[in-house]
């Protein structure tokens, strides 16, 4: 399974401090917002990613993230020159996927909870229609809605409604199979002018090829896009990492665990970062 990371947009919900630098390289206490998504798609079991940004920032996010080697991963880099939608990562993206199912990690989406991995896997493994997961959410407003049935059955999914039908939110991370690819061609801009997520999930919907996972209430998800959220998960991160000594979203432990990099690798990537975060990798191996 590929995985394609959405890490452009304007950031306008930030400004003025997105007005310099792209929101997905900000500082989440101990590491860049962008470590969030390549971990859970990690999780998943991706290897292979295509990093999506604006023109000036995908530079940035290079020097970040170079070819991926370090990790025992592989980053290929593309631009959006303009923030179409969401669903158009499948359209910059097509031929990075060629045949494969993909995986879509928006750049400020966090997830963090036990046993995420493990239901991750599953989901890659059986590459079947398309999976997204909810969350009950106290402002449904502010994201994709789904609407359902007495019986839970998904009836559809509404983008930022003004009257929601519901507290339960899809969250910024989706897995679909190839088809994807074809059904981004044939949606239309919404009234908001972009090619909306929530557009592919309902024509997966209307071929019933549609899973909903709801995300246990243990499951922590933030949106780091806006002031409170960035704030939120910056000292979510702080007080979970200090109190239990573990980090969350380090790509360093996370390919050691996945056996992507060896204690070698690990070492050397150690005594690149004379620091705690230096510390913490040495920990891990020795
Ligand atoms: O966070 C989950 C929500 O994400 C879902 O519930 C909604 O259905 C979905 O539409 C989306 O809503 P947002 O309003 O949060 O999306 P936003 O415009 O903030 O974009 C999400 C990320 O994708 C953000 O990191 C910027 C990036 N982006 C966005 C657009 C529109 C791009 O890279 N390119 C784009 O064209």
């Amino acid at each position: 399974m590929k995985g394609i990371i959405l890490a452009g947009g304007r950031g306008t919900r930030l400004y003025p401090i997105t007005r310099g630098i792209s929101k997905q390289l900000f500082p989440v206490y101990d590491k860049p917002m962008i470590y969030h998504p390549i971990t859970t798609l990690m999780f998943a079991g991706v290897t292979e990613f295509l990093v999506i940004s604006t023109p000036q920032a995908l530079p940035m996010f290079k020097e970040l993230l170079g070819n991926g080697q370090n990790w025992g991963l592989d980053f290929q880099y593309a631009e959006q020159s303009e923030p179409r939608g969401l669903a158009d990562a499948f359209l910059i993206g097509e031929s990075f996927i060629g045949n494969d199912p993909c995986a879509l990690a928006l750049g400020d989406n966090i997830f963090h909870g036990t046993g995420l991995g493990e239901q991750l896997q599953p989901i890659n493994a059986a590459n079947q229609g398309a999976t997204i997961f909810g969350y009950t959410v106290a402002d449904p407003s502010s994201f994709g809605i789904v609407e359902q049935g007495p019986d839970g059955k998904i009836l559809s999914i509404e983008e930022k409604p003004k009257a929601p039908k519901s507290n339960l939110a899809v969250t910024g991370l989706y897995f679909y199979n190839n088809d994807v690819v074809s059904i981004a061609k044939t949606i239309k801009p919404s009234k908001r002018g972009e090619l909306e997520i929530t557009s592919i999930n309902n024509a997966y919907l209307e071929n019933g090829a549609l899973d909903l996972k709801v995300l246990p209430r243990g499951t922590a998800w933030l949106d780091a896009g806006t002031f409170d959220g960035l704030l939120q998960a910056a000292e979510y991160v702080h007080a979970v990492e200090k109190r239990t000594g573990s980090k969350i979203a380090c790509p360093e432990e996370v390919a050691f665990h996945l056996g992507l990099i060896d204690s070698e690798q690990v070492l050397k990537l150690a005594a690149d970062h004379k620091n705690e975060y230096g510390d913490y990798l040495e920990r891990l191996v020795r």
